[in-house]
């Protein structure tokens, strides 16, 4: 079961890239990171009004649209196996947290957002 109280972000660090990335600052670095989210507990993020879904699998952390693109439940209610797939709680879909890419049906995929850390935070990037 995922985790259900959202984190809100509230600080906002903006670093432009390119024409259409924004790169967000969600945690100090790594370590706070790492304290927040449990490993392979799916964790909601809300930041800029995009809800989106937060996993550490397997040392690494994958950040994928929330919503189930099935019926739109959302998928940090979900689980994730142990390769690195989440599953709908509703009707059980799963998909590629890496990709998004929709693993056994024919949904669409889901949207990914790239993750970066570096000495000045953790950031995500919309
Ligand atoms: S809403 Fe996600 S599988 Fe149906």
């Amino acid at each position: 079961m995922g985790n259900l109280n959202p984190i809100k972000v509230e600080i906002i660090n903006r670093d432009t890239n390119g024409i259409r990335m924004e790169w967000i600052k969600i945690f100090t670095g790594e370590e706070e990171a790492k304290k927040r989210i449990v490993p392979d507990v799916p964790q909601r993020l809300i930041v800029h009004g995009k809800h989106i879904c937060l996993v550490l699998h397997a040392g690494q952390f994958l950040a994928v649209q929330d919503a189930c693109t099935h019926n739109s439940e959302s998928l940090s209610k979900g689980r994730v196996n142990y390769v690195g797939e989440i599953i709908c709680p509703w009707h059980n879909y799963r998909f590629d947290l890496k990709t998004g890419r929709a693993c056994d049906s024919s949904s669409a995929d889901l949207m990914t957002y790239p993750i970066k850390v570096n000495a000045e935070g953790f950031f995500i990037g919309i």
